[in-house]
């Protein structure tokens, strides 16, 4: 299903403090711009910890790895320094990774 970017715009008001997603400057967390289909923590002079470079050994970030991640961080990626519960409604999640997309290359 497809998510609705202009709802995903307001549901990454609770991502802006820690993520960028229209430039590729870090904040606190790594910034977003492209994370679409990128490799789990590989942002150029970002630290990560390791349990994120660990899980990311394997991945990318597609629409079910982010989906599950957005919904547990904490429990998806065990150990993450990412201080975000979660988002709880799934249209939530499926709106902020179509915002997301618009940062991606295709
Ligand atoms: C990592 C998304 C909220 C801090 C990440 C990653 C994603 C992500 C996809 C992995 C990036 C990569 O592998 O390069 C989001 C979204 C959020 C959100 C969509 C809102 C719904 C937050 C908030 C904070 C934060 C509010 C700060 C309080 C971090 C940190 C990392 C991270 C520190 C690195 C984690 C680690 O190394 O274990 N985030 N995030 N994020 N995020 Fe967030």
């Amino acid at each position: 299903q497809e998510g609705d970017v202009a709802a995903g715009e307001t549901v990454f008001k609770k991502c802006s403090a820690c993520h960028n997603v229209n430039s590729d400057k870090s904040k606190v967390g790594p910034s977003l711009q492209g994370v679409i289909g990128r490799q789990p923590g590989i942002v150029e002079g970002f630290k990560y910890s390791k349990a994120m470079v660990d899980f990311g050994a394997d991945k990318v970030w597609d629409d079910a790895q982010l989906t599950a991640y957005l919904a547990n961080p904490r429990g998806v990626v065990k150990g993450t320094r990412m201080a975000f519960a979660g988002l709880k409604d799934p249209k939530e999640i499926t709106d902020v990774i179509a915002y997301l997309k618009t940062f991606s290359p295709a």
